[in-house]
């Protein structure tokens, strides 16, 4: 008889987008002349912009043509994709990164799920709480974790770092000496971001313990602050130390077309194992290379045009984020993040629970956002909204925020 992978029975059972929609269908059910607002989830709806129209329709045209018709793709990458981001997103940062040092994917969210594998089984993980779901499920899948503590909501091996307002949602070196540290800056879900000063204080971390940085930069291109680092290689000795996630999700709203890179400088090293070479094996063996058609569109983004077509996009979003936070605090809420990030978290009023926030929110407001504790332990007491939705939902739902706030 054959048995499953037991890890995956250790997952608690519902999702949290999933529990939001039941809810929020269940409320539209019974109150159907009540129009909701989504400000929960973290997609895009501002359409692709026409630099990056333009590139597809050219590409489609080249697979339509048996001289240019392209089939699988390099697994890693194309070389015209991989040189541009190295030489675009790095060197021009000043960043020591080359073109075979990026790896292309379908998306930072497979990366951050799949890099673990390539770990031994017996490292431990360490975590900021709240956390993206993805960096702690994943490493579950493996076995990594432990026992889940139903009561505590945490898991008996993993190393959680509490990014409360008390540390100004900036995680401390933990206690406890962890091999692998995942950092997500900006920050989903608190909206935050590191210094490269406080970087740098991780940095020196992993370089003394051994320990490998996986950072998230996803959210990079909605970094206002001269302070903060658009990259961890922009901090020096981050090359022995850090892998770095990046997702053309948020930049240029590829949520549903699909295409990030992860970056593995080749002096990362386990005693002289390059792990470089690990994860071009494993893309090698169970990725068959991203979509022609969507490389080519990614091309687009690193024109000029295009450059400040997705400028446009993602100013059009933190204005969003910018009605938000002074909504929110106009209304009388303390208010986090919206400032190089997309996303703004607020303290619940009056010490209520996360949820409570957001079946009275949905029932006073009709808006919808994302309860804190979904995130983790210490997101208890937060909320989180998003700045994707469009311009005039969002003015509409700070209004009626301010004015169920009157009420409360
Ligand atoms: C922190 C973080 N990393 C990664 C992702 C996923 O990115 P992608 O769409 O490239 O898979 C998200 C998506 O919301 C995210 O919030």
């Amino acid at each position: 008889m054959f048995q499953v992978n037991e890890n995956y029975l250790k997952l608690p059972g519902s999702y949290l987008f999933s529990t939001i929609a039941k809810k929020v269908n269940a409320y539209e059910k019974a109150n159907p002349d009540k129009r909701i607002i989504r400000l929960g989830i973290g997609d895009v709806t501002q359409p692709l912009v026409p630099a990056i129209i333009r590139a597809m329709h050219e590409a489609v045209d080249e697979m339509g043509n048996a001289e240019s018709f392209r089939g699988y793709a390099p697994d890693l990458g194309y070389g015209f994709l991989r040189e541009k981001i190295a030489q675009k997103d790095y060197r021009a940062r000043g960043c020591d990164i080359s073109a075979d040092e990026i790896f292309i994917s379908d998306g930072a969210k497979s990366d951050c799920g799949n890099i673990q594998e390539i770990f031994s089984q017996d490292c431990r993980i360490a975590v900021c709480d709240p956390v993206y779901p993805v960096y702690v499920d994943s490493n579950v899948m493996a076995g990594r974790c432990g026992d889940y503590d139903k009561v505590r909501g945490l898991w008996s091996n993993v190393i959680y770092m509490p990014c409360t307002a008390e540390n100004d949602f900036v995680p401390e070196l933990p206690r406890e000496t962890p091999d692998l540290i995942y950092l997500c800056v900006p920050n989903n879900p608190t909206g935050t971001a590191l210094t490269r000063q406080q970087l740098k204080v991780w940095v020196d971390y992993a370089n003394k313990t051994g320990a490998v940085i996986l950072y998230d930069a996803a959210y990079e291109a909605y970094i206002a602050q001269e302070e903060v680092p658009h990259s961890i290689f922009e901090i020096q000795g981050a090359r022995t130390c850090a892998i770095e996630f990046r997702s053309f999700s948020k930049n240029a709203g590829f949520t549903g077309v699909r295409l990030g890179f992860t970056v593995i400088p080749k002096d990362l090293k386990s005693g002289d194992v390059a792990v470089h070479g690990l994860w071009a094996r494993r893309h090698g063996t169970k990725f068959n290379g991203a979509p022609y058609i969507v490389q080519k569109a990614a091309m687009a983004v690193y024109s000029d045009e295009g450059k400040a077509q997705l400028k446009g996009q993602v100013a059009y979003y933190m204005k969003n984020a910018k009605v938000i936070y002074e909504g929110l605090k106009k209304a009388g809420y303390q208010v986090y993040g919206g400032v190089n990030a997309p996303y703004i978290w607020l303290k619940t009023p009056d010490g209520m629970s996360s949820w409570d926030f957001f079946d009275w929110l949905l029932e006073h407001a009709n808006v919808v956002g994302t309860p804190g504790s979904g995130f983790g332990p210490s997101g208890e007491g937060y909320f989180r909204l998003t700045a994707f939705g469009t311009y005039e939902n969002t003015a509409e739902a700070m209004e009626r925020i301010r004015e169920s706030r009157e009420g409360f």
